[in-house]
């Protein structure tokens, strides 16, 4: 069993839940993140945003400074920051989650993705390398297998047309992750996250974006019609699947790559229908084209990770947005 952990990107939606679950099961468990635990802004592009400087001010509030958890405020992509937290820190697992995220987003500024995907887990894998911990697991995104109609996606399966930048960071991040592992023997396990939603979830996602809109009675954008289909997996379901492998070191060998996503993608139409319903508004729709960086379909074999783990928790959609609803009509309270 792993002792001792690090998470980078614990001021974000995955890595706050996983950093408490960790902290609850006994791990003795850091993390890092950019951003300054008092304010919730890692820079001034983040006031842009009403709501994420408070999420993350709240999230870190919760996962850190309650639990007394040791918290580094560092930049990834600066030399040296990460590897000196490794140095303190001495872990034997690093869960790396930091990055920046969003397929959309990577269309209108591509090179906001350079420095913390690319730069940044380049001083991840090397400080990891350098500093000999035993064992990576790294973030990487359903969004590598582009734009295809066979279904399900395995892990197998060619992932070099990626259809956006981001997606390609994350390719880039897999090959890396092989190499160092080619290089050096560096054990490392890319985990293929299938649109991940749930309580504290991205402000720039479909969930949080539009229950906001709809609990406001204002209209939603969909894209393509809300026809594309999505293996939406709620967040508790991503953290014991991670906890499962953080638990058993021997299943992180060679530079491997696993989906998390439970193979049942959902049209956005019929998870709209289900969102509202739990929020009891009707919700005004205005249909927009498919974006270029979209795919129309995502929905992930698990037969991977069964076979890693043996079982998998599996909370389904209503369930997780019942969840949702109540997480955010608490931490929103409309007046
Ligand atoms: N949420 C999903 O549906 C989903 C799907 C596929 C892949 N992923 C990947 O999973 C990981 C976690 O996703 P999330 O939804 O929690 O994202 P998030 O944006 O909520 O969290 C990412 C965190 O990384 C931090 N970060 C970014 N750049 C940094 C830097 N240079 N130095 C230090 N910290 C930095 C951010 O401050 C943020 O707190 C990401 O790598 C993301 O690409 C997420």
């Amino acid at each position: 069993m792993s002792k001792k952990v690090l998470v980078t990107g614990v001021a974000g939606f995955i890595g706050s839940h996983l950093v408490k679950s960790l902290h609850a099961l006994g791990y003795q468990v850091a993390a890092c993140d950019k951003v300054d635990p008092h304010s919730g802004l890692a820079g001034a592009a983040d006031l842009a945003d009403p709501f994420l400087a408070r999420l993350r001010k709240d999230r870190l509030q919760a996962c850190v400074t309650r639990l007394g958890v040791k918290y580094f405020q560092i930049d990834i992509g600066q030399a040296d920051a990460f590897a000196s937290v490794v140095a303190q820190w001495q872990p034997d697992t690093v869960v790396h989650l930091a990055a920046q995220a969003g397929v959309r987003h990577s269309m209108q500024a591509p090179m906001d993705f350079v420095t913390p995907n690319l730069v940044g887990f380049s001083h991840v894998l090397d400080a990891c390398h350098r500093l000999q911990v035993p064992r990576l697991l790294y973030a990487s995104s359903s969004s590598v297998y582009g734009m295809r109609s066979q279904v399900p996606f395995v892990e197998s399966d060619r992932t070099d047309q990626p259809q956006s930048f981001y997606a390609a960071t994350k390719m880039a991040n897999e090959l890396m992750a092989y190499a160092y592992h080619s290089q050096y023997g560096m054990a490392s396990l890319g985990m293929r996250f299938f649109t991940v939603y749930g309580p504290w979830g991205r402000t720039d996602m479909a969930p949080f974006m539009f229950a906001q809109n709809i609990r406001r009675g204002l209209p939603i954008k969909v894209f393509g019609e809300g026809k594309l289909r999505r293996d939406f997996t709620y967040v508790d379901d991503i953290v014991e699947a991670i906890v499962g492998l953080v638990a058993h070191p021997s299943l992180v060998a060679g530079a491997s790559i696993v989906n998390m996503g439970h193979q049942r993608p959902v049209e956005v139409n019929a998870f709209i229908d289900l969102l509202a319903g739990h929020l009891k508004r009707q919700p005004i729709i205005e249909y927009a084209p498919m974006q270029v960086a979209d795919v129309a379909l995502t929905c992930a074999s698990e037969d991977r990770l069964l076979g890693m783990l043996g079982s998998w928790r599996e909370t389904p959609l209503d369930k997780g947005l019942e969840y949702f609803v109540q997480w955010l009509q608490d931490w929103d309270p409309l007046d």
